[in-house]
Order: C-alpha cells, then structure tokens, then sequence
C-alpha cells in the first residue's frame, strides 16, 4: 500500500431508490465507524444525492456524482451541472465510464469537457478508462488507456494534475465477474502511472490515485490492493450490498 490515502468507491449505476440509499448509508457507517486510513466514496443515482449527504456523517466518507454535464447552465434537458453537484455536497464526479462511452455515445472530447468542469467548481474526477475485449485481444491495451487517459486530462494544470483519481476499469471485467488478474491490473496501472509522470512529473504521478474496478469482489480485494500500484477500488454489482461492501473496504 502507498503512504496516500486509499479510495473505495461505490458506483450504484442506476440502483437504489431514496429511501433504499439512506438505509444503506446508515447500516454502512453504523458497523464500520470512521475510517482513518482510507476513503471511502458513495456514488448513488442523482436522485438521491442530496439525501445521502444528509446522513454522510462519519469520518472518511465522501460523495461523489456518477455523471456531469460540462456547461454552467442551459437547455440540456435532462442533465446535471457541477455547480448544481458541489451545492449538493458532492466532493467527486466520476466522469467517462465505459458506459457512458458505449451506451450514451461519450466522447474523448466531452470526457475532457467534464474533467475541467469538475475542476472548475473544486471538486475532484473520478477519470475512468479501459479497454474492450476485443481491443485487449488485439493487443491494443496500452494504446487504448494511453489515449483515454491523455485525451481526459489534457490542459489541466499540474496542481490538478495532482488530484486525479484515475480508474482503471477494463470493460470486459465489468459486470461479468472476470476479474483482471491482480498482475493484469497490476500491469496497466504501473504503465499508467509512468504515462503520467511523463505528461506531468514523476512527484505528480506517485501522489495521484489510481483505483481498480471491473468485478472487485470480497475474494479478490486484498490480492488486487495488495499490488504496488493499486491505491483504491471503483466498485459495482458488489458495493449495493452492505456486508460485501463493509468488507470490500475493510480490505487488508
Ligand atoms: P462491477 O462494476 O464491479 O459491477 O464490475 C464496476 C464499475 O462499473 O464501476
């Protein structure tokens, strides 16, 4: 583990109702009390955003959006600006996940758009990039984060440079229950890290957060947190139940 805080996020995709969020949160804390030595995030729908903040109480939760639109304001029906977001209580936005790119058409550009709004209000990204299998298969994992990640950070200053919170999230191991190995993602992280060092500074890239997601479950967390260049975890399907969250967080 590195000296920097861990972060264990929840990504609830469109799970859980208000009233089911709030249960959540409240047996979540009520068993784990604060956390010292990690972060742990609660991305809930937007909808239940505001309530969640009102019970987020305990020492080392935060709350993050799991979406964004980059304007101030507008007639962009149906979305959600970061303004609106930081009022909220919102402290993270994760931005560019593989299902926002393939099922509602993001782009490198918008992703990019979106970091510098998030930045733009004082909060933090959550920056998510990862390869399809066919693209692994082909050989082009390296190329593909590579791109992900240069085109979504581009024109950040080196101060927020140094807030990033990178995910590596391979598109294969979401939702399907195969896992990159603890090596595979190991390997991809490493490589990332170095990429950042040379867009930014090598002080920058060890400071940065770079979080593995893509079927994190309660039998694989500790050998994936374990990896030298693992500082945290974006998790699913396995972060709407408490029990297996709880000990998703309390990885060792
Ligand atoms: P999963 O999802 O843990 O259900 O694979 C991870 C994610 O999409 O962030």
């Amino acid at each position: 583990m590195n000296s920097k805080t861990a972060l264990v996020a929840a990504n609830w995709k469109m799970y859980k109702t208000v009233s089911e969020a709030l249960r959540f949160v409240e047996d979540l804390q009520a068993q784990t009390g604060p956390c010292e030595d990690r972060e742990v995030v609660i991305a809930p729908p937007f909808t239940a955003l505001s309530a969640v903040a009102g019970v987020l109480r305990q020492k080392g939760f935060a709350l993050a959006a799991q979406n964004c639109h980059w304007e101030e304001q507008g007639a962009f029906t149906g979305e959600v600006s970061v303004g609106m977001l930081r009022e909220v209580g919102c402290g993270y936005v994760v931005v560019g996940h593989s299902e926002r790119r393939q099922l509602f058409g993001e782009t490198d550009d918008m992703i990019r758009n979106k970091v510098a709004a998030v930045f733009r209000h004082g909060l933090i990204p959550i920056v998510c990039m990862g390869e399809t299998l066919p693209q692994r298969e082909a050989g082009q994992t390296f190329e593909v984060v590579v791109r992900h990640l240069t085109r979504a950070v581009e024109g950040i200053s080196s101060d927020q440079a140094g807030q990033v919170v990178i995910a590596y999230e391979p598109v294969w191991a979401i939702g399907t229950g195969k896992t990159a190995s603890p090596a595979q993602a190991q390997e991809v992280h490493g490589f990332l890290r170095e990429r950042y060092a040379a867009l930014f500074d090598k002080t920058i890239a060890n400071q940065i957060r770079m979080v593995y997601g893509g079927s994190v479950k309660t039998d694989n967390v500790d050998a994936l947190m374990a990896q030298p260049d693992i500082d945290g975890l974006l998790v699913g399907g396995a972060s709407l139940d408490v029990a297996s969250f709880r000990r998703i967080i309390q990885y060792q």
